[in-house]
């Protein structure tokens, strides 16, 4: 009893000043809790003004019925500014981690991709001085993914550069052509991935630098086994995709061959190494190889009847020099993938993955593309079509000659090493423009 008397005594004398800390506190209290659930502040019209309204004027009771001192209520005032910037330090916090959240449903892994591809942040320069990042940087090589190999491509390769064709005995004839005219023209970097026995063997015995996947490697892989002793033409292309991730992932740019291709100088002295992928073209003129403007006619829509198109003819998936990056990983991982679900041509998919963009429900791959020119890296329409009848084109002297638009390959490879290599000046002449 007394100690309940005393405790009323006590209340009594620090009645005026405990009452007045509570309201401080219960109107600091509210305000924190206003600034968590209202970050948009009290006086905003929102779907709800009246209930805002109301519980602002009971605060406003509160603090009015239990303080009478003016400093009381300057101090109020300046705990509602703290809680005012507070709220607004909130709300900027909360707007940011929407803005992240917002970015993590887009994709989870696109923040980190363009922390990759960005690098540092910088400012732009003046005008005309900005330069967009092409030539991205290489992985760290990882040699462990191949050992045998990797011995293998430190002896033979140059620069950490290498050509490289994939062969079965279904191309062996092409493949000597192939290998005779590299050796002549004093390349020693390439290699030939040997699909089967025979060309090992006959590589080994020509002093051509070859590498086999070993009998237990293979056996992993049945799939691998068959298409590379049976497999016709697009079966192995796919194969190669699948292979040269291997080389990229060691740290080796590769020059990816196909074996119906006549070289007439080194190609590594003519390429500019900016770009992931760097491949020859199928088109047949600077319109066609670089990409025009191609208007599509629609004469029904009147004024509006012109369409502005955007063509380029494909890259050639049989001579293109790709750099060890991440695109074009990716590159290789997306063609390889796709030809193991379709029933697809690889340059068709190869093209696809390089050229089309990011629309609803894809994500385009956005590697680095440089089309190689199309007089030193020469397909045989070019030779056959234009430049054996041009009397000035016919002086040129191209770097490699891909015999891919026809099917007589192994006469035209012979004729062009005649034509070029030996100096006969008819040796183009009996060949049709195409194939008859
Ligand atoms: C084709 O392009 C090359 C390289 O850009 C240029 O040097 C040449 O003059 C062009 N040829 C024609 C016919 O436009």
């Amino acid at each position: 009893m007394i100690g309940g008397r005393r405790e009323t005594a006590s209340m009594k004398k620090d009645g005026g000043k405990s009452r007045i800390a509570a309201a401080i506190f219960v109107g600091i209290l509210l305000g924190c809790i206003f600034a968590f659930f209202y970050p948009d502040g009290f006086f905003v019209l929102s779907s709800s003004p009246l209930s805002r309204r109301r519980v602002a004027a009971s605060d406003l009771e509160v603090i009015t019925s239990s303080c009478e001192s003016s400093e009381r209520i300057n101090l109020l005032k300046s705990e509602f500014v703290a809680a005012s910037e507070k709220n607004a330090e909130l709300k900027r916090q909360v707007r940011e981690l929407k803005e992240k959240l917002q970015f993590a449903e887009q994709g989870k892994d696109s923040a980190q991709k363009q922390v990759m591809v960005l690098g540092k942040q910088q400012k732009a320069g003046p005008f005309g001085t900005v330069k967009g990042l092409r030539t991205n940087p290489a992985v760290v090589p990882d040699e462990s993914v191949n050992l045998k190999l990797a011995k293998i491509l430190e002896k033979v390769a140059v620069n950490h550069e290498i050509i490289v064709t994939l062969a079965n005995s279904n191309v062996k004839d092409m493949l000597e052509v192939w290998f005779t005219n590299i050796k002549r023209v004093g390349i020693s970097n390439y290699l030939v991935f040997a699909l089967d026995e025979e060309i090992y063997n006959l590589c080994l015995s020509n002093g051509v630098p070859v590498y086999k996947k070993d009998v237990e490697e293979i056996n992993e892989d049945k799939n691998f086994e068959s298409i590379a002793r049976t497999g016709g033409n697009h079966a192995v292309s796919g194969l190669k995709f699948r292979i040269l991730r291997e080389f990229l992932q060691m740290g080796y740019s590769v020059l990816l061959s196909d074996v119906d291709i006549v070289y007439l100088q080194n190609p590594f002295e003519h390429l500019y190494r900016d770009s992931d992928v760097e491949s020859m073209t199928d088109g047949h003129n600077n319109m066609t190889a670089y990409g025009y403007n191609d208007v599509f006619d629609e004469p029904e829509m009147g004024w509006a009847r012109y369409a502005h198109t955007m063509r380029i003819w494909v890259y050639n998936s049989g001579f293109f020099y790709i750099r060890p990056t991440i695109p074009s990983i990716e590159l290789l991982d997306r063609v390889a993938g796709r030809l193991a679900r379709e029933n697809a041509w690889d340059q068709a998919v190869f093209n696809e993955e390089l050229f089309y963009p990011s629309h609803p429900g894809y994500e385009g791959l956005h590697a680095s593309r440089r089309t190689m020119d199309h007089y030193m890296f020469m397909n045989s329409k070019v030779l056959f079509k234009t430049v054996r009848k041009d009397s000035q084109l016919r002086k040129l002297k191209p770097v490699v000659i891909h015999v891919n638009y026809h099917p007589d390959k192994l006469w035209r490879m012979k004729a062009v090493v005649d034509y070029y290599v030996n100096g006969k000046q008819d040796a183009l002449d009996p060949f049709p423009d195409g194939s008859s």
